[in-house]
């Protein structure tokens, strides 16, 4: 079915072959010895497990044409399952704070975007493990090239760096016009997602599975109708739930939450949209009318100009009317 992505870390698409490819294209040391042993390493028991190995897989990525290259690879996967656009998120401070010149991030990934035939617009990532000075310096840094992102997020450890520790540089970008998104409620508890919300005013919450523990800030969500980019595989593999029999997304649905599936970081966690969709809908009770929800539910939270998304939601509609479900 025709489909938008929203939670995808440009960095987290990088897979081992690439990894391993770029390592060599630049000269730089890998701590492990194959693809095989690399892949072997990827299991993970809480988000920071991860992080520390995706951190670690970034440090292959050098130049402008790196960062072209894998953003390639991620948009043609994202063209065979059928993603019709894609807001990609990128992370500038693990690169810049390698030398890395922020200009080659940026230029690269969007030149990749440019040459796509995949709708895709970019979204810079602040990590919110540094302080909220760094991502001031980074946000200017990043301002000669306003043009080519449409919003700032907030992603890595979550747990201990609540939303509101960045309340001035996520107040600064919402007067530069930027759309504004968070990680929250992945493993944070639910009183993040109302941080995200009161304190930095997102337009979307990334993951905000742990909303249902507070009923109240359910229905809030529900009646503003707050997106949440669910990532179903990325939730199993970094323990948020068990197994995807325990996936509270029909949950989320049945509150009436505008939820989506996404892949946040296909490379490691097995998979692009499509795997996350087939996983999902193997293990709970959820049908056509489902897959009819969450493909409109992502045109419907995508930050995409009324006309543009219209033509979407009607390519849905064709789409799932052979279905007899509209
Ligand atoms: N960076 C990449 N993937 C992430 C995730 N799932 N949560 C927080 N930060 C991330
Ligand atoms: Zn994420």
């Amino acid at each position: 079915m025709p489909k938008a992505e929203l939670h995808i870390h440009i960095e987290g698409s990088l897979e081992p072959e690439l990894i391993f490819a770029l390592a060599e294209r630049n000269g730089v040391q890998l701590a492990y010895s194959s693809v095989e042993a690399l892949r072997a390493a990827y299991a993970f028991s809480d988000l920071q497990s991860f992080l520390d190995i995706y951190y670690a897989g970034a440090s292959v990525l050098l130049q402008e044409q790196d960062f072209y290259d894998m953003t390639a690879a991620y948009l043609a996967r994202a063209q065979a399952d059928h993603v019709r656009h894609a807001e990609i998120f990128f992370d500038p401070q693990t690169h810049t704070a390698r030398g890395v010149p922020i200009e080659y991030v940026i230029n690269g990934i969007h030149r990749a975007c440019v040459d796509s035939p995949v709708s895709a617009s970019l979204i810079l990532c602040f990590l919110r493990h540094l302080s909220e000075d760094d991502a001031i310096a980074t946000l200017e840094q990043a301002l000669p090239h306003r043009d080519k992102f449409i919003g700032v997020g907030l992603d890595s450890s979550e747990v201990g760096n609540p939303p509101e520790k960045f309340a001035r540089v996520f107040s600064r970008c919402r007067d530069l016009g930027l759309h504004l998104v968070a990680h929250a409620g992945e493993e944070g508890p639910p009183s993040y997602i109302e941080t995200a919300l009161d304190v930095l005013q997102v337009e979307r919450i990334d993951h905000g599975v742990r909303c249902l523990e507070d009923p109240a800030l359910t229905r809030r969500l529900a009646a503003m109708r707050m997106p949440l980019t669910v990532c179903p595989l990325s939730n199993i593999k970094l323990r948020v739930f068990d197994q995807m029999q325990d996936h509270n997304l029909l949950q989320l649905l049945d509150a009436g939450l505008v939820a989506t599936v996404n892949s946040d970081d296909p490379a490691y966690f097995g998979g692009y949209m499509n795997d996350n969709f087939v996983a999902a809908f193997d293990s709970l009770p959820l049908g056509l009318q489902h897959a009819y929800q969450l493909s409109r539910n992502s045109f419907e939270a995508a930050f995409l100009p009324q006309e543009e998304k219209q033509r979407y939601l009607d390519e849905v509609d064709a789409y799932f009317a052979a279905f007899n479900v509209v």
